[in-house]
């Protein structure tokens, strides 16, 4: 980013801001010193995060947050946003993120992902912005060939018209890069971002059935569902269930803060892992939670789901050396957290 600014100077507009780890972003760049702008049109996201965001980071610091309910496909509503506020970089979460959905709407999902990026890269090249962070994901990784994932893994076709958004908005963003030199391109790869706020106030709030663990373990604990649903024991890992890299949303907020401040001043394009370097067995997660709950948790093995990858994990050197960022939480932390959030929040934000 052209942009080498002190926070208190720079202002960061986040699209999704209202999301899960768009909202816990959003609290670190306030508490960092940042100007927020949130644009969310709320479509997956609860306007009580809002509140919720305010009371965490208190009156001074909320100040410096504005939000729009727009939808980033909407040209008009971008170009006023921009007009208005100062904008010197993005971060760009907004995005449908549920798989199974992505396969029943593969239009949908095609049409709104990757169009709301090009509707954002366009109106923030006519705005003289040029300086954007994207959330990818390990999904791009596909099935691994060896582990841990380096950045220098091969990507690998996606199993869903979801994952594909993500393989080829990175794609898109590269091109840019390409076309014109004065872009300031980070593409993070997420493994799965997991745990809440410390606080309790904010976390992850799934519409309807979660599709992904955590949140689902969390509604079991909460007494919302019976069991949860193992998907697979006859895996090669050392307890037959998936691996994964899980990751405190804290840390992974931290990562972008990192990666913000990193990027100032610099053009291209770099991609960085954001994970912890150690996976964990959908049965370790299981026992962790009901460590944290105090209760142990049911559940009930079932067959494999399509599309799942035995294991992954990431190699996390590159952001050690290159944006001085570590996670620093461990699984006990992320399951007392996500614990914490949903035993206060049964019904999440409406409830
Ligand atoms: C999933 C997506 C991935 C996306 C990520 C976003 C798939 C195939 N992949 O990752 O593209 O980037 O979410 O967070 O959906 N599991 C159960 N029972 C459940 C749910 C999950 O046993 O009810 C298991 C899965 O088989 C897997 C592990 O838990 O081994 C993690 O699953 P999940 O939380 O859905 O994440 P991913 O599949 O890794």
């Amino acid at each position: 980013m052209s942009n080498t600014k002190a926070p208190q100077d720079t202002c960061v507009l986040v699209t999704g801001g209202a999301g899960f780890i768009g909202s816990h972003t959003v609290v670190c760049l306030l508490e960092q010193g940042y100007q927020v702008v949130i644009v969310d049109d709320l479509s997956n996201a609860s306007e009580k995060v809002l509140d919720r965001i305010d009371q965490i980071v208190g009156p001074e610091a909320a100040e410096r947050l504005s939000f729009y309910r727009a939808d980033v496909t909407d040209r008009e509503a971008l170009d006023c946003i921009f007009d208005a506020e100062p904008v010197d970089a993005v971060i760009h979460f907004a995005g449908f993120k549920a798989v199974g959905e992505s396969v029943q709407k593969p239009i949908e999902y095609y049409s709104n992902n990757i169009g709301s990026t090009l509707t954002l890269v366009d109106a923030m090249r006519e705005h003289g912005c040029k300086s954007i962070i994207f959330s990818s994901s390990a999904t791009v990784y596909g099935d691994p060939d060896a582990l841990p994932l380096t950045e220098e893994s091969p990507k690998k076709p996606a199993t869903n018209p979801y994952g594909w958004t993500k393989w080829m908005i990175e794609e898109i963003l590269r091109s840019l890069v390409v076309a014109d030199p004065e872009w300031d391109v980070v593409l993070l790869r997420y493994f799965n971002p997991i745990g809440a706020h410390p606080s309790g106030l904010m976390g992850e709030d799934p519409k309807g059935i979660p599709n992904n663990l955590l949140p689902y373990v969390a509604q079991v604990a909460v007494g919302r569902r019976d069991a949860v649903h193992v998907f697979g024991d006859d895996y090669d890992t050392p307890d037959g269930t998936g691996v994964r890299d899980y990751i405190h949303v804290m840390d992974l907020a931290a990562g972008h803060v990192a990666a913000l401040a990193w990027m100032a001043g610099k053009t291209g394009c770099e991609v960085f892992n954001l994970g912890t370097g150690t996976g964990t067995s959908v049965l370790e997660i299981i026992k962790a939670f009901s460590a944290a709950c105090g209760r142990e948790l049911p559940y009930v093995i079932e067959p494999r789901r399509a599309g799942d990858v035995t294991a992954n994990w990431a190699d996390c050197a590159k952001a050690r050396e290159m944006l001085g960022w570590e996670a620093q939480y461990d699984i006990a932390d992320m399951c007392r957290d996500s614990w914490n959030w949903q035993s206060h929040n049964p019904n999440g934000y409406e409830g």
